[in-house]
């Protein structure tokens, strides 16, 4: 029997309209321009400011153009994960909300937390349900609402974060296209560097948790900074190896937006030009989850069947990790 491969066979996102320019944000903390585009690479990122919405409009809005792209119906969806570190509710899954939204009633779903590499974790996971033969159409979400978690008089994390995401869609491949390998990882002896200290069972919301501003991202940016580039580099290479891909078969390397100079170096040791890497940091910032499927959907029509992607992601927890996928169409 031929080998089947979880292929994506679609792509979408959605970015709310509101811009937040480093110009703004100069006048909510003490910061400049100059200093956030040099050491990120960041200059605006979109803010969702409907009240009463939360990650899952993100979601929805994805979803429903996914569906139109694809020409399918809501209800031929198998199975929704939604990788988000921004739940609309602690419970139920954001995932399910979006399939009611969408009307994916013959759908299971559920949501995967492992903040920035969620979005990897949750796609690896889904290519095991199409993998195995038993489902057909499953979609994966990463999506992310980060100012309602972000202190916007926070210079050191406010500066980062954007809302946005986007799904793919995976289908089974016996062609030869579709996810071909994995590295993840996780160590959470890093989680004391990037982490949110209340609104959990640990710490439920109290009205001292709040004065404390303990809802909000908590972060040792230089700490976490010198992790993320070792470890994005790390997998990226070992994934490389354990392929026998060098640099030239690489068509394009979609890493998770959180640092320019951390992409640098990731592409850097690759042995890969910035013309082959996905690069939007400087209009959304960082989305957590919401980052390589925004990459993807603005990247598709230059991307062709059979190109060779590497898929990477470094993130709280720690978390990280890095995919490799040969792309199954041309749009
Ligand atoms: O996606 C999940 C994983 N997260 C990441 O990968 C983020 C990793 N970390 C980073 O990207 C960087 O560490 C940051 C962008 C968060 C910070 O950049 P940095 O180059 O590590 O800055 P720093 O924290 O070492 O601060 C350098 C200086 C300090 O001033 P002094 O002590 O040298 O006088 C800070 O107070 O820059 C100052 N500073 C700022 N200045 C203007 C810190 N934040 C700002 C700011 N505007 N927003």
């Amino acid at each position: 029997m031929e080998k089947i491969r979880a292929a994506i066979t679609a792509v979408n996102a959605w970015v709310p309209d509101y811009v937040l320019t480093n110009k703004e944000l100069e006048t909510m903390v003490e910061t400049n321009d100059e200093w956030i585009q040099t050491r990120t690479g960041i200059k605006e990122r979109r803010i969702l400011k409907d009240a009463g919405e939360g990650t899952s409009k993100i979601g929805v809005e994805s979803v429903n153009g996914l569906l139109k792209k694809r020409g399918i119906q809501a209800e031929e969806i198998d199975l929704l994960i939604c990788a988000t570190t921004t739940p609309d509710l602690v419970f139920p899954a954001t995932a399910n909300i979006i399939c009611d939204k969408v009307g994916a009633k013959n759908a299971f779903g559920y949501d995967i937390q492992a903040a920035c590499s969620g979005f990897l974790f949750a796609l690896t996971t889904a290519a095991k349900f199409v993998e195995s033969g038993q489902y057909k159409k499953v979609v994966v979400v990463g999506a992310d609402k980060m100012s309602a978690i972000i202190d916007y008089s926070d210079r050191a994390t406010c500066i980062i974060f954007g809302d946005g995401g986007g799904a793919v869609l995976l289908e089974p491949d016996t062609n030869g296209y579709g996810i071909y390998d994995a590295v993840l990882k996780s160590d959470g002896s890093g989680r004391h560097f990037l982490h949110q200290k209340a609104g959990g069972s640990v710490k439920p919301p109290t009205h001292a948790t709040i004065d404390a501003k303990e809802h909000f991202v908590y972060q040792e940016g230089q700490t976490v900074f010198k992790f993320a580039v070792k470890g994005m580099a790390d997998v990226s290479a070992e994934i490389m190896e354990r392929n026998n891909l060098s640099a030239d078969d690489i068509a394009w390397l979609v890493p998770h937006q959180a640092n320019k100079r951390i992409i640098d170096a990731t592409a850097n040791r690759m042995g890969i030009g910035m013309e082959k890497v996905m690069l939007n940091i400087q209009k959304y910032g960082n989305t957590t989850n919401g980052t390589l499927p925004l990459c993807l959907w603005e990247w598709e029509k230059q991307l062709h069947k059979g190109d060779n992607l590497i898929l990477a992601a470094f993130g709280g927890g720690f978390t990280w990790g890095a995919v490799y996928l040969k792309w199954a169409y041309n749009s």
